[in-house]
C-alpha cells in the first residue's frame, strides 16, 4: 500500500508552533503572511529575516508530539511506500524519527546563499547578515519557499501522487497552492484529518476533525492494525 501523507501547521499546533490562519496575531504589527514574500524582503531584508530568525529559535523550545510519532511509526512500518510531503517548515518529522520527508516549502534549518546558490544547515540567526561558508558573500537568506515562489520537488510530489493508494492531508487549511490541489491529484483514496472542515474538505472521500494528536496515531493504529487505510 503505497501512501501520500501531506501535512500543514496544524500538526505542529500542539507542540506550540502557532498556525499562519487560525490566530488573527500580528508579528510586530505585521500579518504573519504578508512578511513570507519577495516583496516583502526586497523591502525591508531586516525584519523579513528577524521574523524567521524567531521561528528558527523557537524550534529548540518545542519538541514532536503524538501526530509527528504516529507518523515516524508509519514509516517503521510502511518503509519506502510512505512519503511524508509537509509544507512546514519547522523540523518536527524528522525529530520525530520520520527519514521520508518532503519540505514543499522549505526549511528554517537551510540558508540559501543568492550569490553561489548553495545551501547551508543553519541554526543561528541571519539578522546579522553573516557570510556564507561557501563564497564569504552576506547574501544568505531563509531557505524558505515564499508567495510567488516555485515549491520544491514538485515532479517527486506529483510521481507519488499519482502513484499512490491513499492520499491523507493532515492539519491544513487547504487554501495554499499546488498543495490545496493534491486531492485531485491523487489516483487513490483520500482521506482528511483537521481540527475542522478545511476549505476543501468536501472533495475528500473521507474527512474527520479532531487535533491531530489524537486522529494521527487512531489512524496509524488502523492502518497497522489492518483494517485499512480510511477504515473506521
Ligand atoms: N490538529 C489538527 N488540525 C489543526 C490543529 C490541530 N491541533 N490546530 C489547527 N489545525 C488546523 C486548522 O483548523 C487549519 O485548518 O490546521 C490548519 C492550519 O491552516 P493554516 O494556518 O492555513 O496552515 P497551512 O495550511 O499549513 O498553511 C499553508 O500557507 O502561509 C503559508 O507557506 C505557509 O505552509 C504555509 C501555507
Amino acid at each position: 500500500m503505497r501512501v501520500v501523507v501531506l501535512t500543514g501547521a496544524g500538526i505542529s499546533a500542539e507542540s506550540g508552533l502557532a498556525t499562519f490562519r487560525d490566530s488573527n496575531g500580528l508579528w510586530e504589527g505585521h500579518d504573519p503572511i504578508q512578511v513570507a514574500t519577495p516583496e516583502a524582503y526586497a523591502d525591508d531584508p531586516a525584519l523579513v529575516q528577524r521574523f524567521y530568525d524567531e521561528r528558527r529559535a523557537a524550534l529548540s523550545r518545542v519538541a514532536p508530539n503524538a501526530a509527528h510519532e504516529a507518523l515516524a511509526r508509519l514509516e517503521q512500518a510502511l518503509g519506502d511506500d510512505l512519503l511524508v510531503v509537509t509544507q512546514n517548515v519547522d523540523d518536527l518529522h524528522e525529530r520525530a524519527g520520520s527519514t521520508r520527508v518532503h519540505h514543499l516549502h522549505g526549511r528554517l534549518g537551510s540558508a540559501w546563499c543568492t550569490t553561489c546558490d548553495e545551501r547551508h544547515s543553519w541554526a543561528g540567526p541571519l539578522a546579522d547578515r553573516p557570510p556564507c561558508p561557501g563564497c564569504g558573500a552576506r547574501a544568505l537568506r531563509p531557505d524558505i519557499v515564499w508567495f510567488g515562489e516555485i515549491p520544491y520537488g514538485m515532479d517527486v510530489v506529483e510521481h507519488a501522487l499519482w502513484s499512490c493508494d491513499l492520499f491523507v492531508s493532515i492539519g491544513t487549511s487547504g487554501v495554499v497552492y499546488p498543495a490545496a490541489a493534491f486531492v485531485h491529484w491523487a489516483r487513490g483514496t483520500t482521506l482528511e484529518l483537521n481540527l475542522e472542515p478545511s476549505s476543501g474538505a468536501s472533495d475528500f472521500v473521507e474527512s474527520r476533525q479532531g487535533p491531530a494528536s489524537h486522529l494521527v496515531p487512531a489512524w496509524v493504529d488502523e492502518v497497522l492494525g489492518s483494517g485499512g487505510p480510511g477504515s473506521s
